[in-house]
């Protein structure tokens, strides 16, 4: 197997931890362990108590049980716990996967997403979304890349990096096409737990017909990265296949991250009620700057997740901006080059609001200097 850089992983170990102000990142600001103890009422006793063993490759019933109830009308024996939904969708296309194969799939796009298809030797078909289709795509634009060699459609929804979010009923649309022909569908859904709108529950793909494969995590939506705990979402038989070829990957998620993962689930509306509150906040300041940036900046306003793609007029590539505004302002924004276009970066906005403020007027201060 043959697989290209991870680009966007370059710019993130550099800058990680290095920058005064990292919008590069594209979930919420990871909380400290004592935080996460203290947002779930663990008695660090607790901690101690874990017992370093090998779990079940499904992962551990609670920890299923917990995830479970994150859906409607999903049971845990539907649910196969994996290391970062990485691990998910690897295993997903290495069984559903042949050379020659075409898979759909967005662009633009995380990386993984195509690369992974591409290195097992298929022949990638891009649904081109873009600021002009509000980084949403149609039925007819799917219908129309279809072919009878197509195995597999991915759908990367909320979006990242724009943050777009389809519509439930043009995700309906889509399996139900996917679903006539028999094309085996995929829903990375990593996002799903941050909504911008107050009054919006994101539905996963799989509770609107089970014949959607899905994937998930906490890690980026709760700001616990460190976990690496994921998720698949599958039938039985599948789920089975998926199961016994995680037996030659990780095999079980550490069990501290388990437990961990299954407290910070049980108080997920304590975690998210507070990130939320802050995004939510932070999402209304980035609008308000780009439209003051209006000359320089444009933007589709993400409607989940905590990342939004920004274009810019100027004559600099996309390296080059971000260079020189790390250097200027000590701010990280990623180049819309690990995204493979240019014109464009990646801004993140799931840091505390006090910071968040700090590095817009930073930010500001560059493209003035920058001029029009
Ligand atoms: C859309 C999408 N899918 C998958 C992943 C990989 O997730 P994980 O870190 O859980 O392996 C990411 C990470 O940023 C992502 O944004």
């Amino acid at each position: 197997m043959k697989i290209k850089d991870f680009i966007m992983e370059e710019w993130l170990m550099r800058n990680r931890g290095v920058v005064r102000h990292n919008l590069g990142e594209s979930g919420v600001a990871d909380y400290r362990l004592s935080e996460l103890i203290d947002m779930c009422g663990i008695d660090p006793r607790e901690l101690l108590d874990i017992k370093l063993e090998d779990e079940s490759t499904y992962g551990s019933p609670l920890l299923r049980g917990e995830i479970a109830r994150t859906y409607e009308g999903i049971p845990p024996e539907k649910i196969l716990v994996t290391t970062g939904t990485s691990e998910g969708l690897f295993i997903l296309f290495n069984l559903l996967l042949e050379p020659g194969d075409e898979v759909i799939v967005q662009f633009p796009e995380f990386q993984s997403l195509y690369e992974l298809p591409l290195s097992l030797g298929c022949d990638v078909k891009f649904l081109r979304l873009n600021a002009d289709n509000d980084y949403i795509f149609d039925d007819a634009d799917l219908k129309a890349l279809i072919t009878d060699k197509t195995r597999l459609i991915i759908i990367n929804n909320p979006h990242n990096p724009s943050g777009s979010l389809l519509p439930d009923d043009t995700v309906a649309e889509i399996i139900d096409i996917a679903k006539r022909r028999g094309i085996p569908l995929i829903f990375d859904e990593h996002y799903r737990f941050l909504p911008i709108d107050p009054n919006t529950r994101i539905k996963s793909a799989c509770e609107i017909d089970d014949y959607a494969i899905c994937t998930g995590s906490i890690v980026k939506c709760f700001g616990l990265m460190g976990l690496r705990m994921g998720w698949l979402v599958a039938n039985e038989n599948l789920l089975e296949r998926c199961r016994s070829f995680k037996d030659y990957t990780t095999h079980t998620l550490s069990p501290i991250s388990d437990y961990l993962s299954r407290r910070a689930l049980m108080s997920r509306e304590t975690i998210l009620g507070r990130n939320l509150a802050f995004i939510r906040e932070n999402h209304r300041l980035l609008c308000e700057f780009v439209e003051r940036q209006s000359r320089r900046l444009s933007f589709v306003p993400p409607k989940a997740g905590v990342v939004s793609f920004v274009h810019y007029r100027a004559e600099l590539s996309s390296d080059e901006l971000a260079s020189r505004l790390i250097e200027a302002e000590n701010v990280f924004v990623l180049p819309g080059s690990s995204f493979e276009l240019e014109g464009c970066f990646r801004l993140g906005y799931g840091i505390p609001t006090e910071q968040f403020k700090d590095a817009l007027k930073r930010m500001s201060r560059f493209f003035e200097a920058l001029g029009s």
